[in-house]
């Protein structure tokens, strides 16, 4: 295959099989039979790790998208610090700034700039977030974001001061052409910040549920710089983040002269230890991902045949690609909680297994209890201490596979 991005070779890393859409939490009668090969690759020259093939993402951002950003008290508070530490200070010597939000979901991360009464504008294709957006008082621009949506936003508001994205460039496929609207839309001196699911743990922990339809490309810091190279631009700073269970920040400007923070190189070195430039270190992942598939499968096994009940935390679009790759059904987890309104009373993706509500699950607890949303773990292990009895025990699988007790 060639890589998406700069037609380099590419090598087949992980075929995961046929998947559903990842966020396609429906009613059993709703169900969409719709299926897509989940198979990653390697470009040896650029070093994008890459999805073979997406759907197209109006099959996964529809209006019935079950994602609202706010629902996320970690997220919520997270976005604050983003706005007032890293937006704020980037705007405040500037004349009537403006900041344009990519994928602005239901206007969490641009309400805070909003009540600092800078001049914004989100931009997503989903009608159901906008709303919400909407209500909040946030501005929106009803579409995908790429270099003809762009054109029409110069037109109608003018450039920005900052473009900022998070969880949302990866979704991607046409990077050139988003990196193009980029571009355009950015003043010269201006800056664009996003952040994303980071390759660099993803391999560390062998967290192959971060492959997933959404996540078209999962970048590592010498990806971006490959991609900044060709589209002249300057990746000038780069924070890692605990988000999204690891992710990085990357800052990139127009003006080529920017300093370069020491951390662009300092993470850049570390990418080179961990082999991030060889397909080796794709190979050795993809034997680890079978390897934690085969034990988590035989660990369900073997507790369903002591007639132990298992229960799922978290119907998260990771869990999508477990439970589909590990083909598990509501015989071996009998339901999964969660506290999105929305995914209760649906099944999920592919493996139909039960969606309630984490009341049900505390009134029904589980003898084990298999945390997907594990990027939350902190959260949920204080909640659940005070909630569930000490006999409940919990699976996790990321980093190792393990049973645990808390409390
Ligand atoms: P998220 O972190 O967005 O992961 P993904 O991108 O893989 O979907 O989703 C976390 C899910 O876990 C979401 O559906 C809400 C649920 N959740 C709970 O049910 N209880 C909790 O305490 C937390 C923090 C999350
Ligand atoms: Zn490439």
């Amino acid at each position: 295959m060639k890589c998406k991005f700069c037609a380099g070779r590419c090598s087949l890393v992980n075929d995961f099989g046929d998947m559903p859409i990842a966020n396609g939490f429906a009613r059993l009668e709703m169900l969409d039979s719709y299926r897509f090969r989940l198979r990653t690759f390697f470009c040896e020259e650029c070093k994008l790790f890459q999805l073979s093939e997406q759907p197209s993402p109006e099959r996964m951002f529809n209006k019935n998208y079950p994602f609202f950003t706010g629902q996320s008290k970690k997220m919520t508070e997270h976005f604050e610090d983003l706005a007032r530490n890293k937006i704020l200070p980037l705007v405040k010597n500037k004349q009537n700034p403006f900041v344009v939000e990519i994928g602005s979901n239901d206007g969490t991360l641009l309400e805070n700039l909003k009540s600092h009464k800078i001049r914004h504008l989100g931009v997503d294709p989903s009608e159901s977030v906008n709303l919400r957006a909407k209500s909040r008082g946030v501005s929106y621009f009803q579409s995908f974001f790429n270099l003809q949506s762009s054109v029409d936003i110069v037109k109608k508001y003018g450039q920005a001061d900052v473009i900022v994205a998070a969880n949302v460039i990866c979704h991607v496929s046409d990077l050139e052409d988003l990196f193009k609207g980029v571009s355009n839309l950015l003043h010269s001196d201006g800056v664009f910040i996003f952040e994303e699911p980071y390759l660099g743990d993803v391999i560390e922990k062998v967290s192959f549920d971060q492959i997933y339809d959404e996540h078209y490309y999962i970048f590592s810091v010498m990806s971006i710089l490959n991609i900044c190279k060709k589209m002249g631009l300057s990746l000038y700073n780069v924070e890692r983040l605990d988000t999204h269970g690891g992710s990085m920040r990357f800052f990139i400007s127009k003006d080529l002269s920017k300093l370069v923070e020491s951390n662009v190189q300092k993470e850049y070195e570390r990418e080179l230890t961990l082999g991030l430039d060889k397909f080796e270190t794709f190979s050795y992942f993809e034997k680890k991902c079978v390897k934690k598939r085969d034990a988590i499968v035989s660990l369900l096994e073997d507790l369903n045949s002591k007639d132990f009940t298992v229960a799922g935390y978290g119907a998260t679009s990771k869990s999508t690609t477990i439970l589909n790759f590990c083909n598990l059904s509501k015989h071996e987890i009998q339901y999964i909680c969660d506290s999105t309104p929305q995914k209760v009373g649906c099944v999920t993706p592919g493996s139909n297994i039960p969606v309630v509500s984490t009341e049900f699950m505390r009134q029904n607890p589980p003898d084990y209890l298999i945390l997907f949303a594990w990027n939350h773990e902190a959260e949920i292990f204080s909640k659940e201490n005070r909630h569930l009895s000490k006999e409940v025990k919990w699976i996790k699988f990321i980093p190792n596979l393990e049973v645990i007790q808390i409390g």
